[in-house]
């Protein structure tokens, strides 16, 4: 997993500016006899999964629900990139990267940019590849704050209120895509 890592350019000026690759799909993770892959990408405080507030995240970590990914994935004929960041523009580039490297779908727990950020779900409008959202806790249940969700505004599918095992669960409906 990598963990705040820039992706490669894709803004003006990047190999992809300003036109859709119409084979993108072809010369793409999607290939014939190849695994296809799934990114799941992880926002702000997730890198403190098992240490922060347990009583409502749990204390699996990320590490843990990578592993978990892993090994549900080998026995689906998938393949995972898991990925974590604090910062919103690396979530907005790895939706991006997602569809030009033509993943089969994205999981995302944006975390707190769930709630506020129209970047996000701007990228998610973008792009071809299917985003399911996925939350540790259930918003709904907490903050009025964490009631609006702007991903869940793009996304094919949400897990939330599952705890870690959510993650799974929506790697099952990514292989169902
Ligand atoms: C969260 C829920 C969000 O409201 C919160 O900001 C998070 C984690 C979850 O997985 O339950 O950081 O996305």
């Amino acid at each position: 997993m990598s963990a705040d890592c820039s992706p490669f350019a894709t803004a003006a000026g990047g190999p992809f500016a300003g036109r859709v690759d119409p084979l993108w799909r072809l010369h793409s993770s999607q290939g014939i006899g190849m695994p296809a892959t799934v990114y799941v990408l992880n926002g702000p405080n997730l890198n403190l999964l098992g240490f922060r507030e347990p009583t409502i995240y749990g204390n699996d970590t990320l590490d843990d629900i990578a592993g978990m990914l892993e090994d549900r994935a080998r026995e689906l004929g998938l393949e995972v990139d898991m990925r974590q960041s604090n910062h919103e523009g690396h979530l907005v580039d790895w939706l991006h990267e997602a569809h030009f490297a033509g993943a089969k779908a994205v999981i995302l727990n944006a975390a707190a940019f769930t709630h506020t950020s129209i970047a996000i779900l701007d990228a998610i409008k973008s792009i071809k590849v299917p985003v399911i959202e996925v939350h540790i806790s259930d918003p709904l249940m907490r903050e009025p704050f964490r009631h609006i969700s702007y991903v869940e505004m793009g996304a094919v599918a949400t897990v939330k209120g599952m705890g870690a095992r959510g993650y799974v669960v929506a790697l099952e409906k990514a292989a169902e895509l």
